[in-house]
């Protein structure tokens, strides 16, 4: 199983937008696979893009992942093409989930051993996190194999990358894990402004030489409508985030 997951401590930066982008791309570029997309964030950004409920009395990622609930029960299916796509869903109770986990044994590695009690099998799992760098970020980082990066071109966005990196050694450090960012994605990307474009540069110098920096998803209210009407943005319109989005899916299924 290839598991990805979507990060950065900035919040607005289009992490769960590329999620589902990449998770929907993905599987229209490879129906054959089996893919999950997990909802890491009690926002449930991805619940409510897709105008999902919870079923199976309140069953979702939060009690599969605190109280080992089995996963079926947190499944939606959300249709791709001409088949599906598997979401679990996340909502407010998950941000309980730090404190209820605080007394486990290697409670940063519990995802990591719930996936393996219930032998969960997929050929992809994409990841959505929230901003917040806590204890369901860490089980994230310690599941992970490949992370990418989500970030817009501001002032902030070196730190926040640089951020990232001090994590990932921290990760190889103490966990016995090793996961490669795959990349950065430049999103919401103006290329009229110079901000946007002196940052670009910016991250491009210094980073390129440790990971992959995408080409920029531009800015494009074509995602906005298409995430009110609840549709995935490729079978919504033909636009340029959708291209553009495209093209990344078909970088990571080249890179991983
Ligand atoms: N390329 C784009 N062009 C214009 N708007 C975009 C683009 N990508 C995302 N957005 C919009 O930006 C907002 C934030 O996106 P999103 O929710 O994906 O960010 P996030 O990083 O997941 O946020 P959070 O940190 O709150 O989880 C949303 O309203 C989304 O529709
Ligand atoms: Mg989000």
């Amino acid at each position: 199983m290839k598991t990805l997951l979507v990060t950065n401590i900035k919040g607005g930066v289009a992490k769960s937008s590329t999620a589902v982008a990449v998770a929907t791309g993905l599987k229209l570029l490879k129906p054959e696979t089996k893919i999950l997309l997990i909802d890491g964030d009690p926002q449930g950004s991805i619940k409510t893009y897709f105008g999902l409920k919870l079923q199976n009395s309140d069953k979702d990622f939060s009690s599969f992942l605190v109280e080992d609930t089995p996963f079926e029960d947190a499944i939606q299916k959300i249709p791709v093409g001409d088949s599906h796509i598997d979401v679990m869903i996340s909502s407010r109770k998950l941000s309980e989930a730090d404190i209820r986990m605080a007394a486990f044994h290697r409670r940063e590695e519990t995802l990591k051993g719930r996936f393996k009690k219930q032998n969960i099998q997929y050929d992809y799992c994409i990841i959505d996190s929230s901003p917040a760098m806590n204890l369901v970020l860490l089980n994230f980082m310690t599941f992970a194999d490949y992370w990418l990066i989500p970030a817009t071109m501001d002032a902030f966005a070196i730190s926040n990358i640089n951020y990232l990196f001090e994590q990932k050694k921290i990760i190889e450090d103490f966990y016995e894990k090793s996961p490669t960012i795959l990349g950065i994605v430049p999103t919401m990307f103006d290329k009229r402004t110079t901000v946007s474009q002196q940052a670009y540069e910016a991250i491009k110098t210094k980073f390129s030489s440790k990971c992959q920096v995408f080409e920029p998803i531009g800015i494009d209210s074509t995602i906005k409508k298409a995430q009110v009407k609840k549709q995935i943005i490729y079978e919504f319109a033909e636009s340029r985030a959708a291209e553009g989005y495209k093209n990344l899916t078909k970088n990571i299924s080249r890179m991983i």
